[in-house]
């Protein structure tokens, strides 16, 4: 199945790496018939078809709403929806180029009438040519008619390129318009949303979607052709005598019922491939980007890895090879049909020619518009089914744009201030799909001047807590008061102006250092500022061995770009945190990557900072948390111990439980090196 909506699609763009390996952005997954793209290796053998376990590694549903959709392309839902298509991509059209749109509907305009009026030149040259009478008057009676036929031909054919210059220029920019308000839409969902195994497709659904919103226009224009000329070809021949049209539109129905249905075979059978598809992108982006390349190379990963990708495409083929038998099978009845329906329209011509019903002049007219409303019944069927199944696809976009896949962040419009104090209180959260909660009935009060730290085993809601502090999350239930305003009342982006924040999976950028720093979001001290930062986090040491300084592209694989080690790039997210003028200060295990030195520093500063912002420090360094004023020790989604850390370590409990593994394993090291240093 190879056709314009499962050709691969634009994307590559690396993305911001951060920790985790990301999946490929914005990449809607090319299907197996894009040839070059699969390794040849991974083409799939008799042998991965049968071995494939079904089960593993597929998240497809097809039972959803859009396979509905994909059911209903039928005659009667295409007539309906036509249109709207038609509206909707001028709509786009005119949002982007509004001169290039009003160009193309003239152009078309005029093609149809210039369709109609060659029509009635053949009709005038038959007529003429057909009369008895002398060659040279019979010839003198056509040429007024051949003159203008040839007028009319040669500009149908100046409009024609017209037409496919402006459609070349108008779809493009209307992909990357579709795709631009899809980026805004999915920049203004909750955070919670890409938790959501729905959202996260319908977001690749809406993807698609926007990447053939430019083919709309291409078949809207050829849907507005080919009525143009149904148009014309239509009036002509009922001219010559009205029982011929509606024959000829009958006769035309078989092929264009099978094309319909062979357009929603093809649209169904790729949404059931859709989940697979997706698959292949992800597995490909692991495969061949460098972000896991040496884990392939040294976990022996490779056989592996394709043979997962050659069972993924092994299914997709079944899907693939279904669907074009199925459409095969439904052109082959439709031509049949077709083909008789044809004779009959024939053969009503001779009889009506026979019974003198009509002259041999209107005779050879009726030829000519046969074949012109023939092609464009046709045409409007085939763009129509094929626009329609476009239209599909737009409607995944559309409708994810309208209702940001359900999760558009609708807060309130207070705009906080830097907070004196945030209370988290009776805070329980629970992830999308989880039987368990991350966090169960925690309160704690954070307050300007002190640093608190969250300490606990790996899993016990650390992050999580540090999230629905900075308002990231909403908790599912209990508050979290920002100077007692609940977090879900304020203005998002006005919240985020405060919250200064070091993940624990930061993005590596791929932009220059300043730019790593500042976000884009400069600060009127220009540079000073952020060098200031670059200090406190120990990156001026990085900038200072870059060729280019604050200008040095972070990018390896860019031209002239640098790469830095895991450290050096730890160094540059804490600056990110420090530059930034906020209220609170949100550390995820700012130091997990910096040599003691480094973390030292790090811990040393942590006290001037905190004297005017509110600042949360989650990390696993139990003997650098002294700095702390107060210790909250979580286990398993709840408070077990809170206090300073003199109290904390005399206490029998959990803290002093990571404290003393933490002394064992460094005592163990340190004797290591000792004994190490001795032989
Ligand atoms: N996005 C998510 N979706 C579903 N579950 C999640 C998500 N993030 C975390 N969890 C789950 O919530 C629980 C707490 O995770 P959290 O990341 O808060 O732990 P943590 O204390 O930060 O652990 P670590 O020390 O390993 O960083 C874990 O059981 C985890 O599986
Ligand atoms: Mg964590």
């Amino acid at each position: 199945m190879t056709d314009r909506h499962d050709a691969p699609l634009p994307g590559g763009v690396p993305a911001p790496r951060s920790a985790p390996l990301p999946p490929p952005p914005g990449t809607t997954p090319a299907g197996p018939q894009d040839g070059p793209s699969v390794p040849p290796e991974a083409q799939p053998t008799a042998a991965a078809e049968t071995d494939a376990p079904e089960s593993q590694m597929r998240y497809v549903d097809v039972t959803g709403s859009r396979e509905a959709a994909g059911r209903s392309i039928r005659m009667s839902d295409m007539a309906r929806r036509l249109p709207q298509l038609v509206r909707r991509s001028l709509a786009l059209a005119w949002r982007v180029d509004r001169a290039a749109t009003v160009g193309l509907l003239l152009c078309q305009a005029v093609t149809g009438v210039m369709q109609a009026l060659g029509l009635v030149a053949i009709s005038g040259t038959l007529t003429a040519l057909l009369a008895s009478g002398n060659v040279y008057h019979r010839l003198l009676e056509a040429w007024p008619s051949v003159a203008l036929l040839a007028g009319a031909s040669g500009v149908r054919a100046l409009l024609g390129i017209t037409v496919g210059w402006l459609s070349s220029r108008l779809g493009p920019l209307m992909s990357r318009e579709a795709e631009q308000m899809l980026l805004t839409a999915c920049a203004e969902v909750e955070l919670c949303a890409y938790d959501e195994p729905d959202f996260n497709r319908d977001r690749e659904a809406a993807d698609r979607g926007a990447q053939v919103t430019g083919d709309l226009i291409n078949e809207g224009q050829d849907l507005i052709a080919s009525a143009a000329s149904f148009l014309a070809g239509a009036v002509v021949l009922t001219g010559v005598n009205w029982v011929l049209l509606p024959l000829l539109v009958a006769a035309s129905l078989p092929q264009a019922l099978a094309q319909v249905s062979s357009a929603r075979v093809r649209y169904l059978a790729n949404l059931r491939s859709n989940g697979d598809l997706r698959m292949l992108s992800v597995l490909r982006w692991h495969i061949y980007t460098k972000d896991a390349a040496d884990q392939i190379r040294a976990g022996t990963m490779a056989p592996f890895l394709s043979g997962r990708y050659r069972q993924t495409v092994a299914r997709i083929n079944r899907e693939d090879r279904a669907a074009a038998d199925k459409g095969a099978r439904m052109s082959l009845v439709g031509a049949v049909c077709g083909g008789v329906g044809s004779a009959i329209v024939w053969g009503a011509v001779v009889w009506l020619l026979a019974t003198s019903r009509i002259s041999v002049g209107h005779a050879g007219t009726a030829i000519f518009a046969l074949q012109t409303v023939g092609q464009s019944v046709r045409g409007l069927v085939g763009v129509g089914a094929r626009a329609v199944r476009t239209g599909l696809y737009m409607d995944d976009w559309s409708g994810f744009l309208d209702k940001a896949g359900g999760f558009r962040m609708r807060r309130g419009t207070h705009r906080p201030k830097p907070p004196q104090k945030i209370e988290i209180k009776a805070v329980s959260h629970r992830y999308a799909g989880k039987n368990q909660d991350a966090l169960s009935d925690v309160s704690l009060t954070l307050r300007r001047g002190e640093v608190t730290a969250l300490v606990g085993f790996n899993g016990s809601g650390k992050s999580t807590l540090s999230k629905l502090v900075s308002g990231l999350y909403l908790p599912t239930d209990g508050q979290v008061l920002w100077d007692g305003t609940p977090a879900g009342d304020a203005d998002p982006q006005a919240l985020w102006q405060q919250v200064a924040l070091v993940p624990q999976d930061y993005a590596h950028w791929p932009l220059t250092v300043r730019e790593n720093v500042t976000l884009g979001q400069p600060s009127p001290r220009g540079d000073a500022a952020v060098r200031e930062a670059c200090e406190a986090a120990g990156a001026d040491e990085v900038v200072d061995k870059l060729g280019a300084g604050l200008d040095t592209l972070l990018a390896r694989e860019w031209l002239n770009g640098e790469e830095l080690s895991g450290g050096q790039w730890q160094r540059v997210a804490l600056a990110r945190a420090f530059f930034k003028e906020a209220g609170l200060l949100v550390l995820d295990e700012p130091t997990a990557n910096l040599d003691p030195r480094a973390e030292y520093r790090i811990f040393q500063r942590l006290r001037d900072l905190a004297r005017d912002r509110v600042v949360l420090l989650v990390t696993h360094r139990i003997t650098n948390v002294a700095v702390a004023d107060r210790i909250v020790v979580l286990d398993e989604g709840r408070i077990v111990q809170e206090g300073p850390y003199h109290q904390l370590s005399q206490q029998p409990g959990l803290f002093q439980q990571l404290l003393s593994y933490q002394v064992t394993s460094e005592e163990s090291q340190c004797d290591g090196e000792h004994r190490g240093a001795r032989t």
